[in-house]
């Protein structure tokens, strides 16, 4: 089983799912397997205005653990990424970052702004 533990900036509290990733997808929007299809099929909202198809920034979040065990940033999501406020070296889209590693563990932080931007559309 992989595991993703998810810190929220704003002060939400922590969460950790565990997911075996050859069960993706997990819900419909993101690549299937990706950090937005596992939150999303595991109730936990991210923001994903774009509907998961790597045309926004909505779904920014950066990864603390576990980078290596994710898929390789194309050069869409990169080029998407240089405009995400906030930017690090290891920030990614979450819809487009798809878990590698059935024994992975990730931590990653949702940004505050991405929290705020999400405030009129929550759905969880
Ligand atoms: S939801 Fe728009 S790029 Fe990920």
């Amino acid at each position: 089983m992989a595991k993703l533990r998810v810190l929220f900036e704003n002060g939400d509290p922590e969460r950790t799912v565990e997911f075996d990733p050859a069960n993706a997808p997990f819900h419909h929007d993101g690549q299937p397997g990706s950090i937005l299809d596992i939150l999303l099929g595991h109730k936990i909202f991210l923001e994903h205005a774009c509907g998961g198809n790597c045309a926004c920034t909505t779904c920014h979040v950066v990864v603390k653990q576990g980078y290596n065990d994710l898929s390789e940033a194309s050069e869409q999501e990169e080029d998407l990424l240089d405009r995400a406020p906030g930017l690090t070296p290891t920030s990614r889209l979450g819809c487009q970052a798809v878990v590698e590693n059935s024994n992975a563990e990730i931590v990653i932080v949702v940004p505050r702004f991405t929290i705020n931007q999400a405030s009129e559309s929550r759905d969880s």
